[in-house]
């Protein structure tokens, strides 16, 4: 069964209790949390201390993104706010093997995101060390952009080198998810899907995570 995590970058911050609520009712299993450096992305969202805040809104499963240049300098500190997952970005590790490492000797599961741009292959070295790979469907940094169909080819080369490889590295997109494009997405490999505006912007936003569930 997939595991649906809604990005709360696409929740309406004045009523996160209220948001906070309804995700704990639903059958969503993780809470995607997008941290963003205003450097590795062109947008800036928040850090560990609301990392911290939604530990205590919630025992579902905290899957931290961060989009930040250097992220070894900010493991601990996600780690002791409560982040279960974190997932780095390859394209902002110098030390991607170490960090992954950093990661899981602070308690967490590490996980590494590929922008658009960045081949799957490239992960072929490390792909022991990820016990999650995102990959991003559309360029990061902000929620409601347009899906990249690129990206079911992607998931599709990646699910055959985790085979090839005999891990047991979950496959996440990230971006543009909708209802429309879920199922071929699960078709080509992906076991989370995670979606900000599918959910939040819907009219009813608990039916749409029964329905993301239902797939
Ligand atoms: C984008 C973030 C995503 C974003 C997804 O940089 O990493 O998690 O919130 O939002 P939607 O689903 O609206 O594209
Ligand atoms: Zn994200």
């Amino acid at each position: 069964m997939a595991i649906i995590a809604p990005s709360l970058l696409s929740a309406n911050f004045l009523q996160l209790q209220h948001d906070c609520d309804m995700l704990n009712l639903s059958p969503a299993q993780w809470y995607h949390l997008d941290v963003m450096d205003g450097s590795f992305v062109p947008n800036i969202s928040f850090g560990p201390m609301f990392v911290q805040f939604f530990k205590q809104a919630t025992t579902k499963v905290l899957d931290v993104h961060l989009m930040i240049l250097q992220p070894e300098r900010y493991i601990q500190d996600f780690a002791t706010a409560g982040a279960n997952n974190i997932t780095i970005h390859y394209e902002a590790c110098t030390h991607l093997h170490r960090t992954l490492q950093q990661i899981k000797a602070a308690g967490c599961k590490a996980g590494i995101a590929i922008n658009p741009h960045t081949p799957v292959h490239l992960l072929t070295d490390v792909i022991h060390e990820a016990q999650l790979v995102c990959i991003m469907s559309v360029n990061p940094g902000f929620g409601g952009q347009a899906f990249i169909p690129n990206t079911y080819h992607k998931i599709k080369q990646l699910k055959a080198l985790i085979t090839a490889a005999n891990a047991t590295t979950l496959i996440q997109v990230d971006g543009g998810v909708t209802l429309e494009n879920a199922s071929l997405l699960l078709q080509a490999g992906a076991d989370v899907l995670v979606a900000g505006n599918a959910i939040f912007k819907a009219t009813n936003p608990t039916q749409t995570i029964a329905q993301f569930c239902a797939l």
